[in-house]
């Protein structure tokens, strides 16, 4: 009599029979229970299966068998949980040159899932929401980094990266305020600071540097993590798309001909590109800023309440001015640091880059003053508009 094998079942249980070998489990039982939970989540999250990817178990790669059947419950029992990677061990050796995402050899083509609670992913989700270096991905490629993200609470004076050290992880803020302290000839300097909101740690995952700055939380907080392999895999190889779709046209804006070609291609990494609706409002007047807008296409009209009694009792807007493809706005707040000093809305579709504060004051500081002689320009509109001089500056 012969005895026809199933498809899959050997390389099934093979993986099984490795891993029992690899950990020595005590109870056998319970720990084929915890590793085939772990590879059915991984492949219901991968949709069609994990497709011989692999999956991450207790922090390592198992190669999950290549054949089966599909079996798409959910199951949110398991306890087990593959632990985060620690943000205090450091890599062992990094090279200081730039990333260049054609060259680069990915070893991850290992999907990494960390098991949520539906509270959890719907925290996560909200916090990376606004994420700009998570704009260009992909519906598949965003669900795949959020299954990778682990949650991190942290303490008051806690230094979540210092600077010089190799970099590990990217993070996105889910509440909390970090300072940013950069050290220069041996003395520290906060250069800005998180509060509660934004991401931090990507630049010496992109371009294989040592950490550039120090992050400190000065309240308690939680973060989002997402480990270097899948930050590398997913986000950087992105941004080489993200060069070829927006290089032509940021060398093309003329507030940034003072930047030099890796200057210009550093933005372009850090960009996030966001549509608006008709009449949809992207700057409201008097609120705190954390980015600036460049008009990729469509046009935007800047509004500003008006000064007349009358006007300010209905709370009437008057058009200032429009900006189109190739001009910015909003960067008056971040060079004057004060409030948003009008409001700006879409007029038709429109699509813009946006770059965070962060970003803005690190790679544009040499476009600042292009900025601070158009305030000038601004004062002048608002004479000639109102009648009185306005006060823009800082
Ligand atoms: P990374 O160098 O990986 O780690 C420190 C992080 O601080 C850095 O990535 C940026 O995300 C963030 N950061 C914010 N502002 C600055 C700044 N002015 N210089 C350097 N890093 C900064
Ligand atoms: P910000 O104050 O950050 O947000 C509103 C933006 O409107 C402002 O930056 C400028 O970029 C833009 N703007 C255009 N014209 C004017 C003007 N005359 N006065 C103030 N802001 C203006």
């Amino acid at each position: 009599m012969s005895i026809e094998i199933p498809a899959g079942l050997t390389e099934l249980l093979q993986g099984y029979t490795l891993e029992v070998l690899r950990r020595r489990p005590s109870d056998l039982v319970e720990f084929a229970v915890q590793y085939f939970t772990r590879l059915r989540e991984s492949r219901s999250q991968d949709g069609a299966g994990s497709g011989g990817k692999g999956i991450i178990f207790d922090g390592e790669l198992v190669q999950p068998e290549p054949n089966g059947d599909e079996d798409d419950d959910d199951d949110e029992d398991s306890d087990f949980e593959p632990p985060p990677p620690s943000r205090f061990s450091r890599r062992v050796s990094v090279c200081a040159e730039a990333f260049n995402p054609d060259e680069e050899e990915e070893d991850a083509e290992t999907r990494v899932v960390h098991p949520k609670t539906d509270e959890q992913r719907s925290r996560l989700q909200e916090a990376c929401r606004d994420i700009l270096l998570f704009k260009t991905l992909d519906t598949e490629q965003f669900a795949e980094v959020l299954d990778a993200m682990f949650e991190v609470r942290v303490q008051t004076k806690e230094h979540i990266i210092n600077q010089g050290d190799d970099g590990d992880n990217f993070y996105v803020i889910e509440r909390g305020v970090y300072d940013i302290v950069v050290r220069k000839d041996g003395v520290g300097c906060c250069v800005g600071k998180y509060d509660n909101k934004g991401s931090f740690g990507e630049l010496a995952l992109m371009y294989n540097t040592p950490r550039a700055a120090t992050i400190i939380a000065t309240t308690e907080g939680a973060l989002w993590g997402l480990d270097r392999a899948t930050f590398r895999r997913l986000i950087v190889k992105n941004n080489a798309k993200k060069r070829r779709m927006y290089e032509t046209f940021i060398e093309s804006v003329s507030l940034l001909t003072s930047l030099d070609a890796s200057e210009r291609m550093k933005l372009v990494d850090v960009l996030g590109g966001k549509a608006f609706q008709d009449g949809e409002r992207i700057i409201t007047q008097g609120e705190k800023a954390d980015c600036f807008y460049i008009v990729e296409s469509g046009e935007v009209k800047i509004m500003m309440k008006s000064k007349t009694k009358a006007d300010q009792q209905d709370n009437a807007e008057v058009e200032i001015a429009r900006c189109h493809r190739g001009q910015y706005f909003g960067e008056l707040a971040l060079v004057a640091n004060k409030p948003r000093a009008a409001s700006v809305y879409a007029v038709g579709g429109v699509k813009c880059l946006i770059v965070d504060v962060q970003a803005f004051e690190r790679l544009l500081g040499s476009c600042k003053e292009i900025m601070q002689r158009n305030i000038a320009t601004y004062e002048e509109q608002l004479v000639a508009l109102f009648g009185s001089s306005a006060d823009l500056r800082d």
